[in-house]
């Protein structure tokens, strides 16, 4: 998908061109999954996948919006009448992300003229629903767009807390900051470490072809419902666990003293969430070295061990992730994991890149001995955050 495609497209519906073309990409973690909200670390990655917005200004305070991925016409909105309280529903839902943003903006008093308003048009080949952040990228893409046309000054740093915003505030998606940063702040070649406390951020030089790899993401298909509630019943279950060791976050028990601090909850599944977020904090760290070291086949281990943390501790697996993730080991992957928030979307694995074809197929095959549908597995490289294309 060109950026003059888009540009095309935004011309035959709103009869002029577009003031310009910004992209922002989906991304996966590598490692360092369900810390974001304990004030932890993680390594994100963006992917190639991405989404464009086409757009313009306008000085009436209206926002119009389309999308050329959902067959629903142009919407309209009032900036004035946008309400957290009355998001776009239905075939428009997708539009939420989007008029979220312009939300964001409007309320924490950046200086949109209350006059200004704008015209959009997306495109994304980001996959939905399949744990790859295919709203992070909406989102961030819009607000890229939408603070250059303003001239808004906002950092990366900024931008996507703009945007986590309007998912939290506005979509009502409690999701941590993960996402959003690795989408507006992400560079080609690197995984970025982030700290979700200070929200540092370092750029880990992450080149799986160089040393003979690469990265297999492996699309399940599958998203189970019980997936929005028991994210916010975890974040809730691991602020507890804080909470009752007098911590500020789960962030704050070092790994030395976990065992101690487990002694201290009565509640088992309490324990477990625990243990899985303060162990996951280590194996960031871990794995870190692991890069910066050139290391990356012995990441694989952690990845694996990361997996079965979030299996059984954590308990936001699902039996595709698990089947891809031991299929691709038994054929011979470094390491595998879950990606992402869980109870369906992504695995990632680590494998020599003369297996892809075999791992791919043993994983296609074990899906469909299983009566799943068939994954979709692409090889992914670390790819740009968003910016803006023409
Ligand atoms: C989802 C959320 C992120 C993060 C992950 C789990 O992707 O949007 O903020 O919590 O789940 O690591």
């Amino acid at each position: 998908m060109t950026a003059t495609r888009t540009a095309d497209a935004f011309r035959r519906l709103y009869g002029s061109a577009p003031e310009g073309v910004w992209a922002a990409p989906g991304r996966v973690n590598l490692i360092g999954e369900h810390t974001d909200y304990n004030d932890g670390f993680c390594l994100p990655f963006a992917l190639p996948q991405r989404t464009q917005v086409a757009a313009s200004r306008r000085t009436d305070g209206m926002l119009r919006l389309h999308s050329a991925d959902v067959p629903s016409g142009v919407l309209t909105l009032r900036l004035a009448e946008l309400d957290p309280a009355r998001p776009p529903q239905g075939p428009d839902g997708w539009a939420r992300y989007p008029a979220g943003v312009l939300w964001a903006l409007l309320d924490a008093g950046l200086p949109v003229s209350p006059l200004g308003g704008a015209d959009l048009h997306v495109s994304s080949d980001v996959p939905a629903g399949a744990g790859l952040s295919s709203s992070a990228a909406l989102e961030v893409a819009t607000a890229l767009a939408l603070t250059d046309l303003y001239g808004i000054p906002v950092t990366r740093t900024e931008l996507a807390a703009l945007a986590r915003r309007a998912e939290n505030a506005y979509v009502g998606v409690p999701c941590g900051v993960m996402d959003q940063t690795a989408s507006a702040c992400a560079t080609a070649g690197h995984a970025l470490h982030l700290d979700t406390r200070g929200l540092a951020q370092q750029h880990i030089p992450f080149d799986c072809a160089a040393a003979g790899l690469r990265l297999l993401v492996i699309d399940t298909r599958v998203k189970h419902d019980l997936a929005d509630g028991a994210y916010a019943e975890r974040r809730a279950s691991c602020h507890e666990a804080a909470a009752a060791l007098g911590l500020p976050a789960l962030r704050d028990l070092p790994y030395a003293d976990l065992d101690a601090a487990l002694a201290r909850l009565g509640d088992p599944v309490q324990r477990r969430r625990v243990r899985h977020v303060v162990t996951e904090n280590e194996r960031v760290v871990r794995v870190e070295e692991l890069l910066r070291a050139g290391r990356l086949r012995e990441a694989g281990p952690l990845l694996t061990e990361g997996h079965a943390s979030l299996r059984d501790d954590y308990e936001v697996s699902c039996p595709e992730l698990d089947l891809a993730v031991a299929t691709a080991e038994a054929a011979g992957a470094y390491g595998a994991r879950m990606t992402g928030g869980g109870f369906g979307g992504s695995a990632l694995a680590l494998i020599d890149a003369d297996a892809e074809a075999a791992v791919s197929g043993a994983v296609t095959q074990a899906f469909a001995r299983a009566g799943h549908r068939p994954p979709r597995i692409t090889a992914a490289a670390p790819a740009a955050g968003a910016h803006r294309l023409e």
